[in-house]
């Protein structure tokens, strides 16, 4: 599968969930929020299922930490276009 690169503004409940799918697919993910305790929140989340999902055995601990190492988390206001 080729990999993208995918840009989320916002890491909220939706833009958190929407970076977990597309980082399982194995895409590098980019994840804007304004608010830097949204982004704190959705890091925590995010390491969260995927700890779970290395002790289910669907990912193997090499695959979360890549997850980990490749996907980015800012500050900022993004704009669509
Ligand atoms: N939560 C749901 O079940 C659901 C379902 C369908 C649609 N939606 C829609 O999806 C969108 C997001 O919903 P949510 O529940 O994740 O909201 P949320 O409030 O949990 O998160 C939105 C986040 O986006 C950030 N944000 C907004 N504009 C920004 C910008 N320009 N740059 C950077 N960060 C920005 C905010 O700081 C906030 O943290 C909304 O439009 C909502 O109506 C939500």
């Amino acid at each position: 599968m080729e990999t993208k690169t995918v840009g989320v503004i916002g890491a909220g409940t939706m833009g958190a969930g929407i970076a977990l799918v597309c980082g399982r697919k194995g895409h590098h993910v980019k994840l804007l929020d304004a608010n830097q305790a949204v982004l704190d929140k959705a890091q925590s989340y995010l390491q969260s299922i995927l700890t779970k999902d290395v002790e289910k055995g669907k990912i193997s601990e090499q695959q979360k930490n890549r997850h980990t190492r490749e996907n980015e988390s800012r500050l900022g206001h993004g704009t669509a276009g």
